[in-house]
């Protein structure tokens, strides 16, 4: 369903009107494509208080597409990054402020604000203090940009973990991801043999839910950077699984992931190589209020949004088909985290989704050598929103800070940055890919 709106407000007569009437005015988004893959200009490198990863930092950002400067080179940088991982008592804090205010309205459009923060103390109330504000800082910028330009809070540990977070971030690939705060919670940088055009490469990757929608357009983004694809669902979807196959070069393996023995049938279509990404994307929604809701809309949700990951999962893990080195992607959504009318099945099943992988995570790494992170779309367009009665569906595509709904591939490149070797130092994370969704915000 195309988004007229957004189109009327590309146009000059559609700006002026727009801006008179106080209305949302979303810009289009730039996202990859093969002509223009990389973020292109002028990166404003700056510190806020003494970093201790600064040399380091600058020599991640040197190897990315964008121009280097440590001060304003031209008028209209295309990204800034702040590094305040030094920051720590509030004092500091108006470094923060002295860096940015000066520099922040000549961001270009579509440019990108990275703040790095550094993990918050539990033992150091002002180090925490100060850090946390930094969250308030990024939340809030994220919603004064406008013009599809984002703000995000990066907190690291260690800079060579970060690259692969920084390169996402920096690039095209996040354009429907603002206001978020992600921690590379490992310290391990990326092999030095990476090969960030084609960052999956030599990885096999399984699907699910990959005959339409988001799911195709995840299967599409991985087999894009490198990977085979293996691309499941429904039997009674095999016709479009089997295109999608086609289309990319994968394997399409038709299963109903609720089968009890999904996690074996998996596991035997995967031998002998194994897997080294795992997607859980299918879900479903039976929407109704709980007073209204029988049993068999409640628990079909149930069973296809969660228990069958979590009985896949487990059961890929413990076979050994997740080879060390993979990785786990869930999918929740916004509805998970700030609750919905008519949803609280699925909001259950989201959120649930959001616990699994938050307790899992450490102790997969530890044994399996398996990172588990969550993105969690917002209002993306699919034939799931297309669905949706005109009136909600103009306020579902709005209420976020970029104006508009996202498109399945910005889930996809999210899904691919978490599943890359080079991201082995994001774990446990949920990304929200929502615009800076106000729900839940
Ligand atoms: N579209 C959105 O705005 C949005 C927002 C938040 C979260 N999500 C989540 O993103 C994921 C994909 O959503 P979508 O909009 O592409 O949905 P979709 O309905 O277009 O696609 C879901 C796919 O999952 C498959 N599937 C369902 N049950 C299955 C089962 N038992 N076994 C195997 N495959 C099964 C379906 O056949 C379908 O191809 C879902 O988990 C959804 O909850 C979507």
């Amino acid at each position: 369903m195309a988004d007229r709106y957004l189109n009327f407000t590309g146009t000059a007569p559609g700006r002026f009107l727009t801006r008179k009437l106080g209305l949302p005015q979303p810009s289009a988004l730039r996202r990859w494509t093969p002509e223009n893959p990389h973020l292109e200009g002028e990166l404003l490198h700056l510190t806020a208080g003494v970093s201790a990863h600064e040399a380091e930092v600058a020599s991640i950002l040197t190897r990315t597409h964008l121009k280097l400067a440590k001060v304003p080179a031209s008028s209209r940088p295309a990204a800034v990054i702040l590094d305040a991982t030094g920051i720590s008592d509030t004092p500091a804090l108006s470094d923060v402020h002295a860096a940015l205010h000066p520099v922040v309205r000549s961001v270009a459009d579509n440019g990108r604000v990275v703040v790095l923060g550094a993990p918050v103390s539990p033992s150091d109330h002002h180090q925490a203090a100060a850090q946390q504000a930094l969250e308030g800082f990024v939340r809030s910028l994220g919603k004064e940009l406008g013009r599809g330009r984002t703000a995000t809070l990066v907190r690291m540990r260690s800079a060579a973990a970060t690259e692969s977070t920084l390169r996402f971030l920096l690039s095209p690939r996040s354009a429907y991801v603002s206001g978020q705060v992600i921690e590379v919670v490992g310290e391990a940088g990326p092999a030095a043999s990476c090969d960030w055009d084609r960052p999956l490469s030599g990885r096999t990757a399984l699907v699910t839910g990959a005959a339409r929608g988001i799911g195709e357009a995840v299967a599409e983004v991985l087999a894009r950077d490198g990977a085979h694809v293996v691309v499941l669902d429904v039997p009674s979807a095999q016709a479009d699984l089997v295109r999608v196959a086609d289309r990319l070069g994968g394997t399409a393996l038709p299963l109903d992931i609720t089968a009890d023995d999904a996690g074996d049938r998996m596991a035997s279509a995967l031998a002998p190589g194994g897997l080294d990404i795992l997607v859980h994307n299918a879900g479903i929604t039976r929407d109704r209020k709980l007073a209204n809701m029988p049993a068999d809309r409640w628990n079909p949700v149930m069973d296809v949004n969660l228990t069958s990951v979590l009985r896949t999962t487990d059961a890929l893990l413990k076979s050994g088909t997740l080879n060390r080195g993979g990785s786990i992607v869930a999918t929740a959504s916004i509805a998970g985290i700030a609750g919905n009318v008519g949803q609280t099945n699925y909001a259950a099943s989201k959120a649930g989704i959001i616990g699994l992988v938050r307790s899992l995570a450490p102790g997969a790494l530890a044994e399996y050598g398996v990172t588990v992170n969550a993105v969690a779309p917002g209002f993306i367009e699919t034939r799931m929103t297309a669905a949706v009665p005109l009136f909600i569906r103009e306020a579902g595509r709005r209420m976020n800070s970029l104006a508009q709904g996202g498109l399945p591939v910005d889930v996809a490149e999210t899904t691919a940055w978490l599943s890359s070797a080079a991201s082995g130092g994001v774990n446990g994370q949920v990304v929200r890919v929502c615009g800076q969704s106000l729900l839940g915000s």
